[in-house]
């Protein structure tokens, strides 16, 4: 447990509250404040700003000096030398699998691609040009009404299936949406195909053509999917654990992590990067929007640019930035108009000292928005995009925290209403 306390005076209160000082394997130590409730006090932390919610063993982020591990793995060396599906399987298991884990693991992920015909009836059901991120919360959520043999959340191996589904079906079904949108055919995976590959399939394929993905895109497609796969306590990994202390079961709380990531402060930043370029349509506009930026009366924020936790460069950035000079290599595009406006706003954040000072680097959706542009794939869809990425990060922590010990998530709240009073006749009022 602990040998380090921490000292609390309040006014008014006439005994030094000691309060246990717990140490991690690394990062912060963070400072035990159960004990106030007992003594009349509640934390005030809005935002979570400097909140531990849990205790994790699966990523961890050091924003100053721009670390992000994955089971004590950089997210630099996982996206040289792993792929997604293995990283899939680190996150949940918290091990790298052998060879032979690695080939049951991907066969039973391919082997859950599929899903039931009656989702295809569901999502037909949306008009054709709902958002896909509508689509994708819905139907995610309306998969809780097909497993009723693994939804005992108490139950270890129905946590795994659930993963094992979840994982394997986002692909299909967030290529779904897509297809929905164009009116084009669903198209079922191919269990001879990688997982990314697959997806690229199932996204652009038709059954006009016989299958053909550039390897190069499955690739870059992998390591998107990757470097979206976890992110610590952020706000939609935070509502799944908050979803899942209910009980509720997998599949409703993956659901209430998309609904969080849709927000363009979270995972929403990609699609409003390409929107803010699109808005911006010329480096000569470039100092006009900066100008909005910096203003404090303006609500314009920079999409793409800051973070809550890193104060440095994100990890991710740098390798997705790698990404999508080899993309535009591969694809010959240098000509797209929206590039010399992400070069110079990627270089004015690097040396303006607004940004210097306020620590507003490049994060992962400044470079991954102009990858999945160059892909071919619509801006509205990249939400849905990162949702299938993350999903992993999603149910492993979910997994965790029911695997681990858990109280039901109710913070309490600093009150500022009315005391009691009178009830007014209406005659009075
Ligand atoms: C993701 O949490 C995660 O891990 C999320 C994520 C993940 O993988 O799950 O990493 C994914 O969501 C990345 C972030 C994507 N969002 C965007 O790109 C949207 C644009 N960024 C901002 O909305 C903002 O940077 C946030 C929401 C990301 C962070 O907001 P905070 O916590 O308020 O940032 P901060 O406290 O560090 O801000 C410091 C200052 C503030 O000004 P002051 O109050 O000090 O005067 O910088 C300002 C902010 O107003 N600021 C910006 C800015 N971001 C912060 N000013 C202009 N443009 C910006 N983009």
């Amino acid at each position: 447990m602990t040998d380090k306390k921490a000292q609390l005076t309040v006014e008014g209160l006439n005994e030094t509250l000691e309060l246990p000082v717990y140490s991690g394997t690394v990062g912060p130590d963070v400072i035990d404040v159960r004990g106030l409730v007992s003594k009349g006090f509640f934390t005030y932390d809005p935002g979570f700003v400097s909140t531990a919610s849990c205790e994790s063993k699966i990523t961890f982020i050091d924003g100053d000096l721009g670390v992000l591990l994955h089971r004590g793995y950089p997210i630099e060396t996982l996206a040289e030398k792993s792929e997604y599906l293995e990283t899939c399987y680190l996150l949940l298991h918290g091990e790298l699998p052998t060879q032979a884990q690695y080939e049951e693991f991907k066969h039973v992920i391919t082997h859950h691609t599929m899903v039931n015909e009656s989702i295809a009836r569901f999502l037909t059901g949306f008009h054709y040009d709902s958002h896909p991120m509508a689509m994708l919360c819905g139907v995610v959520g309306a998969l809780s009404a097909f497993y009723h043999d693994s939804m005992d959340v108490s139950n270890p191996q129905h946590r795994m299936i659930s993963a094992h589904r979840l994982i394997a079906k986002m692909p299909t079904l967030a290529a779904m949406c897509y297809k929905h949108r164009v009116g084009q055919p669903f198209m079922y995976p191919q269990n001879n195909m990688s997982y990314s590959e697959n997806f690229l399939h199932m996204m652009f394929g038709t059954p006009c053509d016989p299958p053909n993905v550039n390897p190069v895109l499955a690739r870059a497609m992998d390591r998107i999917f990757l470097l979206h796969a976890d992110h610590e306590q952020n706000a939609s990994t935070s509502t799944v654990r908050l979803a899942g202390s209910s009980g509720a079961n997998p599949f409703a709380c993956i659901a209430a992590g998309i609904a969080t990531l849709w927000g363009p402060a979270h995972g929403g930043a990609n699609e409003a990067v390409l929107d803010m370029l699109e808005e911006i349509g010329d480096v000569s506009n470039i100092d006009k929007f900066v100008a909005k930026a910096k203003d404090k009366n303006d609500p314009f924020r920079l999409m793409g640019f800051g973070h809550r936790v890193y104060k440095n460069f994100d990890p991710r950035a740098k390798v997705m930035k790698q990404t999508c000079d080899e993309v535009l290599a591969e694809l010959g595009i240098d000509n797209d108009p929206l590039l010399p406006i992400a070069k110079r706003l990627e270089q004015i954040a690097l040396e303006d000292p607004y940004f210097i000072e306020k620590k507003l680097y490049p994060n992962v959706d400044f470079y991954s928005g102009i990858i999945m542009k160059a892909i071919g794939i619509p801006t509205e869809m990249f939400t849905v995009i990162f949702a299938t990425g993350r999903t992993v990060g999603w149910i492993s922590h979910w997994h965790e925290m029911l695997s681990e010990g858990y109280k039901i998530g109710r913070p309490r709240q600093l009150y500022k209403g009315y005391p009691s009073r009178e009830f007014p006749s209406r005659e009075s009022r």
